[in-house]
């Protein structure tokens, strides 16, 4: 088997994309473009992927900085996609075999094409095998100019005459370079074209006139080799790869009622037999579990969700954890690290920060429970809040087991709540409430008798 290298190019300004941020950094389905990128090659198993950067490139490498195996190239002028190939010369000095070039800003590729690309290039002993597409719309992509059916140069939209601009196929911009001869070719491209820039598509004319092999390779679903240069391509591709993705997951068993405007990101797992109902949005690192059922206006990110939870109407779940059988809303707010234990419920208005909730507990409506950790079988009040914080420092709450927490509490952190005490209704709670004690903490009522008709009298008396 041959090496395969792999070079990305990625320094590029992204002009129609009117943004501080380096293009390749745009999210597609919650992940940066060269993200997909990379995962696409992954299965190559290349022997060394460098990513050619210049444009924000400090930024491209903090993205990237926990993807294994990375080395970068540095482009200070970004004076076209063959000057930025040749900045990635010195890393692969004595590398031998296929170099894959690719472009991070073509993030839907399949792994499947790539490996056909390399393996065509390997087999037809080739000197350059370019991917094309025919499609319907060509516009902004080069041109596959062929002669007696063989490839014979690549003209850019700017450069091409009218009759070459009706080809209808298209270079994507990915090629595969044998890696003994691709940088001395690189060294014969000049800059006499429409953007003045050295343009890696006449490697190819460079390599037929030196009488070397030139092969392509077609790809089937042209929609994978699709370039994202503004903002409107950034969204066509994102409903591409939503519906893709929405797919997948119906024919793994889970029900989206309507997959227009269901929103899941690539890494995302579903359980079967899970309902998501419109307007859902599950984002990063999410597992849902089995049999849930999701309603609409729901958004839930790097969480995890166990087996029959239900989640109601318009719901915010971050980095949280909801085990079995729970439930969660309607406009309910669960975040930093926040775990409802199995079969706990969580209702109307109530947010929880870096709260357990234990096993068969429930706060209903309107609670703020921050920093507290409450045990089995708690019911929590309407209007509970927890004050973990004294303007300078966060304070732990703990509610113990079958505790009851009367509604318009305020617990006063740090405050411990013992095994199954109440708290009488409007308290405000400054110390520990013993194990089976009832505390009630507020001002005494006084009822003044008649007092009404006395002031409506003018002699009322205070
Ligand atoms: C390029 C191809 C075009 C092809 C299209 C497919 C050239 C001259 N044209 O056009 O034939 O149909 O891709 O999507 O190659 N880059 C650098 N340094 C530079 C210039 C670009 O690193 O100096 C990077 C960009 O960041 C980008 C990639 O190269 O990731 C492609 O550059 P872009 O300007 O988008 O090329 P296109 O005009 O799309
Ligand atoms: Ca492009």
């Amino acid at each position: 088997m041959m090496d395969t290298h792999i070079v990305i190019l990625a320094a590029g300004k992204g002009t129609r994309m009117r943004s501080s941020q380096p293009k390749v950094l745009h999210r597609l389905a919650g992940l940066p473009l060269i993200a997909h990128v990379l995962r696409a090659a992954a299965p190559l198993a290349p022997r060394s992927t460098t990513i050619v950067i210049g444009h924000g490139g400090d930024r491209v490498r903090e993205a990237l900085a926990a993807w294994p195996g990375l080395q970068y190239a540095v482009q200070e002028e970004q004076l076209g996609t063959a000057h930025a190939l040749q900045q990635a010369e010195s890393r692969l000095a004595g590398a031998t075999g296929a170099l894959l070039v690719l472009s991070g800003d073509v993030p839907r590729l399949s792994a499947a094409s790539l490996t056909r690309l390399v393996g065509h290039h390997v087999a037809s002993g080739a000197a350059v095998t370019v991917l094309t597409a025919v499609v319907d719309r060509p516009y902004g992509y080069g041109r596959i100019v062929r002669i007696d059916g063989r490839l014979a140069r690549i003209v850019e939209e700017r450069d091409a005459a009218p009759a070459e601009r009706a080809i209808r196929e298209i270079n994507s911009g990915i090629y595969v370079f044998s890696l003994d001869s691709v940088f001395d070719a690189l060294r014969a491209i000049d800059a006499h074209n429409a953007q003045g820039e050295h343009y890696l598509t006449d490697i190819v004319a460079v390599y037929r006139h030196r009488g070397a092999r030139v092969e392509t390779v077609v790809v089937e679903d042209a929609g994978q080799i699709q370039g994202i240069n503004s903002r409107s391509e950034l969204a066509e591709a994102g409903t591409l790869v939503r519906q893709q993705k929405n797919e997948e997951l119906m024919a793994a068993g889970v029900t989206i009622e309507d997959p227009a405007t269901t929103y899941v990101d690539q890494d995302v797992e579903v359980g079967p037999d899970t309902v998501l109902h419109p307007f859902v949005i599950l984002e990063g690192r999410t597992t849902i579990g089995r049999a849930c059922e999701i309603h609409a206006g729901t958004r839930i990110v790097n969480s995890t969700l166990a087996d029959g939870v239900t989640v109601l109407n318009h719901c915010l779940i971050v980095d949280s954890r909801v085990e079995t059988g729970a439930s969660v809303g309607p406009f309910a707010h669960l975040r930093g690290e926040s775990t409802l234990a199995a079969g706990a419920r969580v209702g109307n208005f109530v947010e929880l920060k870096k709260t357990v909730l234990g096993p068969g507990s429930k706060a209903m409506h309107h609670a703020y429970l921050g920093d507290a950790t409450i045990g089995a079988k708690v019911n929590v009040g309407a209007g509970t809040i927890t004050c973990n914080y004294d303007g300078e420092r966060k304070h732990p709450t703990v509610i113990e087991d079958h505790a009851f927490i009367g509604s318009d509490s305020q617990l006063i952190a740090p405050v411990t709540v013992g095994q199954g005490a109440y708290v009488a209704a409007g308290s405000s709670i400054t110390d520990d409430v013993p194990a089976g004690a009832l505390a009630i903490a507020r001002g005494r009522q006084v009822n003044k008798p008649d007092w009404a008709a006395k002031k409506a009298s003018g002699s009322k008396k205070e």
